[in-house]
């Protein structure tokens, strides 16, 4: 039975890193862990142009413990007046990784988001002619969708007819969290990639809901069934390239998680890599969490993996129960806080 295994350094390809305070209280725990992380430009304001990138990425670096090599990757927020001659610069000069969408209130902080797919045309053929990636909250936000569905009509509706017509252009489905979403992007590789946190490898809808209301497992894309979480573990396990690891890592003080009108995302940057190493343990596949965890998103995003190692250990810890923010934040809960974890990162 393997009990310690040592690969390349993980990269994040999809965190939140929030920014002031909270920023600055959960930025370790990814540094300590990651190489790179692409950070989600969803702030309060976003990320719009190549000049609030350069301002956050300072911010972040700011932010990092001394002596951390970890890179933060910055993504553009796409609304419906993005210039594509802005968004073309903050690429070229190494500002941006990547845009992203958000589909306009589909999630946390996504207001200025996009309220018409049409109105960004014009920068994704300009993304596609440059190289740049295109990052996907891939959801509809349609009245007449159901919210369990909304990621299987993003990929039929939208994603589908994008891949035609810009068939350049490198997707990323961001936290699949269905098995059509997953199918999909397989069928679709190597133009779409696919990311995948580790509570949609880990939690049904039964878990969230079936046995009193779970705040903390209320997410977007929202946890679904046992179904598409054994696809979504197939996918994450089977060493395919157009699969890798993406946390979902998303903070929020928690008396915005515990509320009547309570907010998506859940913290699990501490735990992530445990959940991860238990999940490809239990599917009998720790000799695929390299490719997911440290080659296929630096493929997808053409570039190289990280020089170094990181070493996990089947050696119990506790998880902390919550991070404690200075100022009116207060603290935010932690996945799985307080409990026992497997597998342990160990240098
Ligand atoms: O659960 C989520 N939380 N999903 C998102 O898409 C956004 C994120 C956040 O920013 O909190
Ligand atoms: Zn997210």
């Amino acid at each position: 039975m393997t009990t310690r295994i040592t690969i390349r350094k993980p990269d994040d390809w999809h965190c939140h890193m929030r920014d002031g305070e909270m920023l600055k209280a959960v930025l370790p725990y990814t540094a300590a862990h990651f190489g790179r992380a692409i950070l989600m430009p969803n702030l309060i304001p976003p990320v719009r142009t190549t000049a609030d990138g350069i301002a956050y990425r300072a911010r972040v670096m700011t932010a990092l413990p001394q002596g951390s090599t970890f890179q933060p990757l910055i993504t553009c927020y796409l609304t419906d007046d993005t210039d594509p001659d802005d968004v073309e610069r903050g690429f070229k000069e190494g500002v941006f990784t990547g845009a992203k969408l958000y589909p306009a209130n589909a999630t946390t902080n996504s207001a200025a988001g996009v309220t018409d797919f049409r109105k960004i045309v014009r920068v994704l053929e300009r993304m596609e002619k440059i190289g740049m990636r295109f990052l996907m909250h891939g959801e509809v936000t349609d009245a007449d969708v159901d919210i369990f569905d909304r990621e299987v009509v993003f990929c039929e509706r939208v994603l589908k007819p994008w891949t035609r017509q810009f068939p350049g252009l490198k997707f990323i489905l961001e936290h699949l969290s269905s098995k059509t979403g997953a199918e999909f992007v397989r069928a679709h590789a190597p133009q779409v990639g696919g990311t995948i946190t580790p509570y949609h490898l880990e939690l049904t809808r039964t878990d969230w809901l079936g046995s009193g209301l779970k705040p903390y497992m209320y997410v977007m894309p929202v946890i679904k069934t046992e179904a598409d979480r054994q696809a979504l573990r197939k996918a994450a396990t089977s060493g395919e390239a157009c699969y890798f690891l993406g946390t979902d890592s998303a903070p929020h003080p928690f008396k915005s998680k515990v509320s009547v009108n309570g907010i998506p995302g859940i913290f699990n940057a501490p735990v992530a890599l445990a959940v991860y190493a238990k999940v490809f343990e239990e599917e009998g596949a720790l000799d695929k969490l390299e490719a997911f965890a440290s080659l296929n998103g630096a493929m997808h995003y053409g570039m190289l993996p990280n020089e170094g190692t990181i070493t996990l250990e089947k050696q119990e810890w506790t998880a902390p129960e919550e991070i404690v923010v200075p100022g009116p934040d207060e603290r935010a809960l932690v996945h799985h806080g307080g409990e026992r974890m497997a597998w342990g990162v160990v240098a």
